[in-house]
């Protein structure tokens, strides 16, 4: 149900779960300061209580108000990247954030969204927590209707027309004197190579280091089963410039090898297979493997991993 900013703001004051659009991928907002409303989201969402979210604020002063101490190059991230398609996971003063948001860490995930809609939500009620608009373990939403197919349609959504990237944000984090990338996303480490003087390196959590709690589970699958290698089956999802033998039925990333309208279409792709009923599709996964493809190419493969 679509719902205008007035409305969304008078739900999440009364503690109410809404959906909200961000340039990378609809939220599921809730008053951070909201106990119940935040545990909602994860009732929701089923999510588990150990993964964290991430706190949506409308300025860098908002965000700078929680930090605890702050880490080298923070004000220059924040100064290229934000608002935009960046969370920066900080060392947080507890006693300002519920331990349910930041599932009991001493850090907490911060971003300023790039989005109008979003921004203008902000100026009158934040912080606000905003995992995706999905049923935990699915593909994202990056329309209206994605929420609602998951939430229902009685389910309230600030629309804000198809999120502009189609892919989560970059999550990085401060370790050992350095920024790593701690979730791959619409920003590429080539992009914040350039702001930082280096590449920062991708952390890959483990039970041990969880270092993005949310990386270790299954995670944007749809019901059909993917195959990345073997011979090319029925169902394709590729490219349009490319030919597909056999193949009956095909899902195009893009026409030419263009990594931003791949990342914009992929949730949209994979929640098709479903709505289908689409049992299994081979996807083209001969493209390149730098910049935002390494984002591509890591949610297929998750995705295919379920
Ligand atoms: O683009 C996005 O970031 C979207 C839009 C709605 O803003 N949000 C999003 O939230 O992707 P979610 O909840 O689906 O993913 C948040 C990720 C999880 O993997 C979680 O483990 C990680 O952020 N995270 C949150 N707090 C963290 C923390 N303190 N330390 C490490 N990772 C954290
Ligand atoms: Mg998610």
């Amino acid at each position: 149900m679509k719902i205008n900013i007035k409305e969304a703001k008078s739900l999440l004051l009364s503690g109410e779960v809404v959906a909200i659009p961000t340039e990378t991928v609809y939220g599921l907002a809730a008053l951070a300061t909201n106990g119940d409303a935040v545990e909602k989201i994860f009732k929701l969402k089923g999510r588990p209580s150990h993964n964290p979210l991430i706190l949506h604020v409308r300025s860098a002063d908002e965000c700078l108000h929680y930090v605890a101490s702050i880490p080298d190059g923070l004000e220059a991230l924040m100064s290229a990247f934000w608002p935009g398609p960046l969370t920066l996971v900080l060392p947080i003063k507890e006693e300002l954030i519920l331990p349910a948001v930041r599932a009991n860490l001493q850090t907490a995930a911060f971003r300023m969204p790039k989005h109008e809609l979003a921004l203008q939500l902000l100026q009158e009620v934040s912080p606000l927590v905003a995992p995706s608009a999905n049923i935990s373990g699915s593909p994202s939403s990056t329309n209206c209707e994605h929420v609602e197919h998951d939430f229902g349609k009685d389910f309230p959504v600030l629309d804000g027309a198809s999120a502009q990237h189609g892919v989560e944000s970059t999550i990085l984090v401060f370790r050992d004197s350095l920024w790593h990338v701690a979730r791959l996303g619409a920003i590429s480490q080539e992009e914040l190579a350039s702001h930082l003087g280096y590449v920062p390196a991708l952390v890959v959590a483990t039970s041990h280091t969880p270092i993005c709690p949310g990386q270790l589970l299954a995670h944007y699958a749809p019901k059909a089963e993917l195959h990345l290698v073997g011979p090319i089956h029925e169902v394709v999802i590729g490219f349009g410039s490319r030919h597909y033998p056999g193949a009956k039925r095909l899902f195009l990333l893009s026409d030419t090898l263009d990594a931003e309208e791949s990342a914009h279409r992929l949730y949209t792709i994979l929640r098709r297979l479903d709505q289908e009923n689409i049992p299994e599709a081979w996807v083209d996964m001969d493209f390149p493997d730098h910049g935002l493809w390494k984002t591509v190419r890591e949610r297929l493969t998750r995705a295919a991993s379920r």
